[in-house]
């Protein structure tokens, strides 16, 4: 196991959100480190911590001369493979990737993530089912042994927009709680994905067997896709606030 850390020099500004930053680097960097091989096909995710793993990618793509061909996850994922000169490709062109790389929102014990904080769930689903490894990045805040420990906003759920009301209707009579519609910062309106969907923040009151449920969920007319990826991660890396990394 590759485990590095950051001098204790790194944690002198003493705020939560600067360690947070760098435990997120540590962990993107540990995962493109230990997962990243020439020739290969992957999938870049979404998210702030993804940003700390593209850097990386495009620093060993430039300096071990790699031949890496990139497939995103969003909008943002896309932006990022352009802006590092790195090669972009699709689903299309390459439907079998060797790694997908990603953040999550929540990791439980059993490696159950709760994702689609940022809104790109469905896409970052579809890219990691087409991968061999899919590799998870997360700070230490991530970390949690049930889901709803540490991550306080629910479980996105894509919808389509007009279904909106009646499929946060039938979740909250079949599961409990209550499932939210995500408004943009400005309260404006909903936030709307990049496949222009809306997303509801279900905000469960008890664990649940998250299989079951993503699969119940999902077939609900309207639902496009959970934020729930149960067995799919293989290996997470936590940046922890030590400056190690923790696999699992
Ligand atoms: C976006 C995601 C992100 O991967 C997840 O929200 C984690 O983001 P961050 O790295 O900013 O904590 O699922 O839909």
């Amino acid at each position: 196991k590759h485990v590095v850390g950051f001098s204790s020099r790194s944690y002198s500004a003493g705020s939560e959100v600067v360690m947070a930053e760098e435990a997120k680097k540590l962990a993107a960097y540990a995962a493109v480190d230990n997962h990243i091989q020439n020739n290969q096909i992957v999938g870049v995710g979404s998210g702030s911590t993804i940003v700390y793993a593209v850097d990386r990618l495009a620093e060993r793509v430039r300096q071990e001369k790699l031949k890496i061909i990139c497939v995103p996850t969003s909008f943002q994922a896309r932006q990022l493979i352009l802006k590092h000169g790195l090669s972009l490709s699709d689903l299309d062109r390459h439907p079998e990737l060797d790694v997908a790389i990603d953040g999550a929102d929540e990791v439980d014990a059993s490696l159950t993530l709760i994702k689609g904080g940022g809104g790109c769930l469905t896409q970052e689903k579809i890219v990691a089912g087409c991968a061999k490894h899919f590799v998870v990045i997360a700070d230490y805040r991530k970390d949690s042994k049930a889901l709803g420990q540490q991550w306080k906003k629910g479980v996105p759920v894509e919808v389509i927009p007009m279904a909106y009301v009646p499929v946060s209707r039938t979740i909250a009579r079949r599961f409990g709680g209550e499932a939210v519609l995500r408004m943009a910062v400005s309260k404006a309106g909903p936030v709307v994905t990049d496949n222009s969907n809306f997303i509801l923040d279900w905000k469960f009151e008890h664990a649940q067997n998250w299989k079951e449920v993503n699969t119940a969920i999902k077939m609900i007319p309207g639902v496009v896709e959970t934020g729930l990826f149960v067995g799919m991660a293989e290996r997470v890396y936590f940046g922890m606030e030590d400056g190690s990394v923790k696999i699992r």
